[in-house]
């Protein structure tokens, strides 16, 4: 997934430019982003955060923060179930803040707590990518225990996927496609659904 030229452009000057030009963006919900890993939830949440002058945060980098660890040794130490554990606190916690975006770990919607905290407060974007982009997306997989390697990635790809369907509101696909334009088609079903919404400019 390639960065277009638009990109290049100064983020904080571009959204405080548009946001004076045609007023400020609004959520009224939590927008999780959902997928698995190397779908782009972080850098679509960025994206539309930059773009449109929301919050965004992600989730891991949140529970990283929170636990003082990154998530590979916090796998080592004391394994996925530990992990998983955490994953949910991070997520009820967020999920009670400001609406904001948030750019969820690909394993969220595999706990039906999870994907109850994400149904009740907010709205759920399932960001879908197969196994062969998403290892191409990937420079490195140390920070990522459960990607292994190519072939456990499909195969955990296909037995995710129902989970993603299921707890997801709207589903997009990123394939081959940059990361301003899957913001675009995000904004744009944010918006139908309600969720994402102009202020009167000022
Ligand atoms: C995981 C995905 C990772 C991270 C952890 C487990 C998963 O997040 O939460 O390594 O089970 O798919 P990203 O999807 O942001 O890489």
């Amino acid at each position: 997934m390639a960065q277009d030229e638009s990109s290049a452009v100064d983020p904080q000057k571009a959204t405080a430019a548009r946001s004076v030009r045609e007023g400020r963006w609004n959520l009224a919900v939590p927008v999780f982003l959902i997928g698995f890993m190397g779908a782009g939830k972080t850098s679509v949440a960025q994206q539309l955060a930059v773009t449109r002058g929301l919050m965004s945060v992600d989730a891991d980098e949140y529970l990283e923060l929170r636990e003082d660890r990154v998530i590979a040794d916090i796998f080592a130490e004391e394994g996925e179930e530990a992990f998983r554990r955490m994953e949910t606190e991070v997520l009820r916690d967020l999920a009670g803040r400001v609406p904001r975006l948030i750019g969820c770990g690909g394993g969220a919607p595999l706990r039906e707590e999870n994907c109850r905290i994400m149904h009740d407060a907010g709205f759920v974007v399932y960001l879908e990518v197969t196994a062969d982009e998403a290892a191409a997306r990937i420079p490195n997989t140390v920070s990522r225990p459960l990607f292994k390697d190519l072939d456990t990635a499909r195969h955990t790809i296909v037995e995710r996927m129902p989970k993603y369907e299921a707890a997801a509101d709207a589903k997009v696909s990123t394939m081959g496609r940059t990361v301003p334009e899957i913001a675009d088609e995000v904004a744009d079903i944010l918006e139908r659904a309600g969720v994402l919404s102009r202020m009167a400019a000022r």
